[in-house]
C-alpha cells in the first residue's frame, strides 16, 4: 500500500509559508478537517458527515483542539505521545513543519510533519481517506533525528477529538470459548481504557475495536456513530478521555499498548505505528458495520472477495487421536455430505516424540509415522479420491520442552536466562523468540518444508495457543528488552510476508485458542479466523453476533459440533447448529458418522443450500434485526442482502421456549421497497415441508415496515411426537429463508 503511494503520488506541499490553512480530506460520506500553521501546534477541527468548510465552521461539531497532544504541554490531560529524550528531558513541544497531500486511485493521504522545538525529534501523522467507502486510517511515524537513542514511552497511532459529551460506547470482551461479548454503556466521565497485555494475541480479552454513538445513543439504524479498530497483532491501548469542562472534546487515543513496551529508538531510526481504522456512519451502528465489512473485504483481508469452502476439521471429532483410518473415514463421510475441504488438526506430528498429549512435540513438524504410516501423501490421495481438498494444522511459533527442536535449540525460546520460565499449555509449552533471524527462518521453513514436500496442501490452520508469558528475549540486547513486544510482532509480520511471497494463494486460517487473534492487523496474510473453541450453537450466537459487529461473515469460521457439545454437553437440534454456523463460513467439527441417518440427510441438504447461498452470506450486506441481548434473550435474527438487492437470506433463532409465546414480528432491512420478493424456506427440517410463509410473495416495503412473522418460531412442539432423528428440542428453533426479487 505504502509503495503504491510512492508510484502514483501527486504532491501538493505546503512548506514554511507561515500561512494558516485548513486541510480537508473526505470519503464519499465523511470529512476530516485539520488546521495547520507552520511553527504552531496542529489543530483538529472536525470529523463527521461529509461537509464543506462552510458547513463545518457553522456547525456545533466544529472545534479547535490540539490534534496530537505530546506530553510537555497540557500535562494535566492524557497524551498521544510521551518521549524521553536523549538528554533525559521528558517534555516535547510539537509544531507543524510542513504538510503534504498525496493521492492514488484508492485514497487521499494527508501527511502533517511535526517537529519538536526543543529536540531532534520528528513526528509524521498520516490521515488516509478511502474513495470508495467511509473509512479513514490514522497512523504515525516517530523519527529520532538525534545522535543518541531516545525512548518512546507512549506512541499512539491516532488521536481523535470527538465533539460530544453524550457518547455511548460498544466494546467486545471475553475469554477462551467466550469471545466477543458485546457491552454497550454510556461513556462515563474520566478515563476508560480497552487494552490487552497478552503479547501476541490481541483479542485475548478485549477486542481492539469499538463503536461510539455520538448523539447520546447507539442505535442499530439511527444516529451518528464512529467505529474504530486498531490493526495490530500485539498489545493495544484504546483510551477514551471524557471530562465535563465546557468545550472539551471527548478524546480517543489508540495505538500499541506501551505497558512494558517503552520503545528505544536508535539514532536515525523511524518507528511506524499500526493503522487505526475509523468508519463513520450517520445511520447507526449497522451502517458502520457494513462500511467496515466492505472495507475489509475489498482492502484488508487476503482474498476478501473470494468464496470460502465448506470444510470439516478433525479436532472436536478425534482430538489428538489421529490415525490414518480415522482421517480416511472422516474424509469419505464428509465427501458424501457435500464437503469441499478436510483439515487434519493437532496430533499428526512428532517423530521421536509423537504428539499424543499437549505436553510434547511442538516444533517437530514431521509426520508421526506410527499414526500415519502413509504420511501426508497417503491422506492427500484419499482426499483427492473423494474430491476434497486437504488442509493441515500447525502451531509454528511454539515449542514444547519435550521436543527435538528444544533439545537442539534451548536458546531459541523467550525466557529470562536467570530463572525458571512460566510454561504455557501442557506445562511444557514455550514461545519461540521470533526476534532471532534464525528462528524466523525456521518458522518460514515450517510452512515451506510442508508445502515443498506436499504441494497439494490447500489449507493451513496456523494456531497460537500461548501468551508472551516470559517477556525476555535471549536474542535482543539487554538495553532493548522493552522493544520485545513490538519486535516480536514485527518479526511475525515479516515472517508472514515471506510466507505469502512464496505461497500467495494458499488458504491460511488464523487460530489462537479460538478467536484470540481476531484482528485486522493479521488479515492481509490470512483468509479467515477460527471464531472460537466454543462450538455450542447457543454460545456461538453471541460470539458471532459480537464478531460480526466489526468483521465480515466470510472471515469467521463457524463449525457445526457433534450432537452433544464436547464442552457444554448441550444437545441442540442439528438444524439449529447448521443455521447458526451458516451465519458465517460454514464448516463441521465432529465425526460425521456419529450423526444418525436422518441427521446426515439433513446435513447434506443444509450444506448444498449453503453452497448455493454463500455468495449472499459471504459477500452480502449484513443487517442485524433482533439482538440476542434484547429482552429475555429469547431471539436473535439477522439477514444478508446482495448488492443488487435482488437476493437476501434471513436467519431467525429462538433460544428459549416458554408456553404461549406471542408471535414475534421481525422487521427486515436492506431490501428494495419497490420490489416483490418470493420467500422460500432454506433447508426445511423435513424435506418438502416448508414453513407456512414459504412460497408467499411480499413487497420489500411491507417486509421492512410491517415485518414478518414465522409462526413456527414460537410454536410449542413439546406435545408433538418428536422427530427425534433431528433431535427436536423445544428450546432451540431456527429458520432460514431466502428472499428472491421477482
Ligand atoms: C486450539 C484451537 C483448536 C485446536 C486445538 C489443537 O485450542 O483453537 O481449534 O486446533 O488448539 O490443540
Amino acid at each position: 500500500m505504502k509503495k503504491l503511494f510512492a508510484a502514483l503520488a501527486l504532491m501538493l506541499a505546503t512548506y514554511g509559508t507561515g500561512e494558516c490553512k485548513d486541510y480537508t480530506i473526505s470519503t464519499p460520506g465523511s470529512t476530516l478537517v485539520l488546521t495547520a500553521e507552520v511553527g504552531k501546534p496542529l489543530y483538529f477541527r472536525y470529523y463527521g458527515t461529509r461537509a464543506s468548510l462552510d458547513d463545518v465552521f457553522a456547525s456545533h461539531r466544529a472545534i479547535k483542539a490540539q490534534a496530537f497532544r505530546a506530553f510537555g504541554t497540557h500535562c494535566d490531560l492524557s497524551h498521544a505521545c510521551f518521549i524521553k529524550h536523549a538528554d533525559g528531558d521528558n517534555a516535547t513541544n510539537l509544531v507543524v513543519d510542513y504538510v503534504e497531500q498525496t493521492e492514488d486511485a484508492q485514497m487521499t493521504r494527508l501527511t502533517i510533519v511535526l517537529k519538536d522545538t526543543a529536540h531532534p525529534f520528528v513526528l509524521r501523522l498520516h490521515y488516509d481517506a478511502y474513495k470508495d467507502c467511509d473509512v479513514m486510517k490514522f497512523w504515525a511515524e516517530y523519527t529520532n533525528n538525534g545522535k543518541k537513542p531516545i525512548s518512546l514511552q507512549k506512541y499512539m497511532s491516532a488521536a481523535l477529538p470527538v465533539k460530544s459529551q453524550e457518547c455511548v460506547l460498544l466494546h467486545l470482551d471475553g475469554d477462551h470459548g467466550n469471545e466477543c461479548n458485546e457491552t454497550i454503556e454510556p461513556l462515563a466521565d474520566g478515563i476508560k481504557i480497552l487494552s490487552t497485555q497478552d503479547g501476541s494475541r490481541p483479542s485475548a480479552h478485549n477486542q481492539a475495536a469499538f463503536m461510539l454513538g455520538t448523539d447520546g445513543k447507539l442505535d442499530e439504524t439511527d444516529g451518528n456513530v464512529i467505529a474504530g479498530t486498531l490493526a495490530w497483532t500485539g498489545n493495544f491501548h484504546i483510551e477514551f478521555e471524557k471530562n465535563r469542562i465546557k468545550g472539551q472534546p471527548t478524546m480517543i487515543y489508540a495505538g500499541i499498548n506501551p505497558v512494558g513496551a517503552d520503545y528505544t529508538l536508535a539514532p536515525k531510526q523511524t518507528l511506524s505505528t499500526p493503522e487505526m481504522v475509523f468508519a463513520y456512519s450517520t445511520r447507526g451502528k449497522g451502517e458502520a458495520t457494513r462500511t467496515l465489512h466492505y472495507w475489509a473485504r475489498h482492502h484488508q483481508v487476503l482474498d476478501g472477495t473470494k468464496e470460502r469452502e465448506v470444510l470439516l476439521n478433525s479436532w472436536e471429532g478425534v482430538h489428538m487421536n489421529v490415525t490414518q483410518e480415522g482421517m480416511n473415514s472422516m474424509m469419505k463421510d464428509f465427501a458424501r455430505l457435500g464437503g469441499e475441504m478436510f483439515v487434519m488438526d493437532d496430533g499428526w506430528f512428532g517423530d521421536k516424540y509423537p504428539r499424543d498429549t499437549d505436553k510434547t512435540s511442538l516444533g517437530d513438524w514431521c509426520v508421526a509415522k506410527g499414526k500415519l504410516p502413509e504420511g501426508i501423501e497417503g491422506l492427500i490421495r484419499i482426499a483427492k479420491d473423494n474430491n476434497l481438498k486437504f488442509g493441515i494444522w500447525i502451531e509454528p511459533e511454539m515449542v514444547n520442552t519435550k521436543s527435538e527442536l528444544y533439545e537442539k535449540h534451548p536458546d531459541w525460546v523467550l525466557r529470562h536466562e536467570a530463572f525458571e520460565p512460566t510454561y504455557g499449555r501442557g506445562k511444557t509449552q514455550l514461545l519461540l523468540d521470533l526476534t532471532n533471524p534464525k528462528v524466523q527462518d525456521f518458522v518460514v521453513g515450517v510452512v515451506d518444508n510442508l508445502m515443498t514436500a506436499n504441494p497439494e496442501i490447500a489449507y493451513i490452520k496456523w494456531d497460537h495457543n500461548m501468551s508472551i508469558l516470559n517477556a525476555s528475549s535471549p536474542y535482543l540486547p539487554k538495553a532493548l528488552q522493552s522493544n520485545l513486544y513490538v519486535e516480536y510482532n514485527r518479526s511475525l509480520l515479516s515472517i508472514l510476508e515471506r510466507v505469502r511471497a512464496k505461497y500467495p494463494s494458499l488458504i491460511i486460517q488464523l487460530c489462537s485458542a479460538g478467536g484470540f487473534r481476531l484482528n485486522y492487523g493479521f488479515m492481509p496474510y490470512f483468509q479467515e479466523v477460527w471464531g472460537s473453541d466454543q462450538t455450542d450453537a447457543r454460545h456461538r450466537i453471541y460470539i458471532q453476533w459480537g464478531a460480526l459487529d466489526f468483521y465480515p461473515a466470510n472471515i469467521i469460521a463457524a463449525h457445526v459440533c457433534s450432537t452433544k457439545n464436547k464442552y457444554t454437553q448441550r444437545v441442540v437440534p442439528v438444524k439449529f447448529r447448521f443455521d447458526v454456523a451458516s451465519m458465517c463460513r460454514l464448516g463441521m467439527e465432529m465425526v460425521p458418522a456419529e450423526l444418525t441417518d436422518a441427521e446426515q440427510a439433513y446435513a447434506k441438504r443444509a450444506i448444498a443450500e449453503y453452497k448455493r447461498l454463500r455468495p449472499v452470506i459471504q459477500q452480502g450486506d449484513l443487517y442485524k434485526l433482533v439482538s440476542p441481548y434484547d429482552g429475555d434473550r429469547e431471539y436473535a435474527s439477522l439477514m444478508y442482502v446482495n448488492d443488487k438487492k435482488d437476493h437476501a437470506v434471513a436467519m431467525f433463532y429462538r433460544m428459549t421456549f416458554t408456553r404461549h409465546m406471542p408471535d414475534k414480528i421481525i422487521k427486515l432491512q436492506g431490501l428494495d421497497p419497490d420490489r416483490q420478493y418470493l420467500i422460500r424456506e432454506v433447508a426445511p427440517e423435513v424435506e418438502g415441508k416448508p414453513i407456512h410463509i414459504s412460497g408467499k410473495k411480499v413487497s420489500g416495503r411491507f417486509l421492512m415496515e410491517e415485518g414478518i412473522v414465522i409462526r413456527e418460531l414460537t410454536a410449542d412442539r413439546s406435545s408433538r411426537k418428536p422427530f427425534n432423528d433431528i433431535r427436536d428440542m423445544n428450546d432451540y428453533r431456527s429458520y432460514m429463508v431466502e428472499l428472491i426479487a421477482q
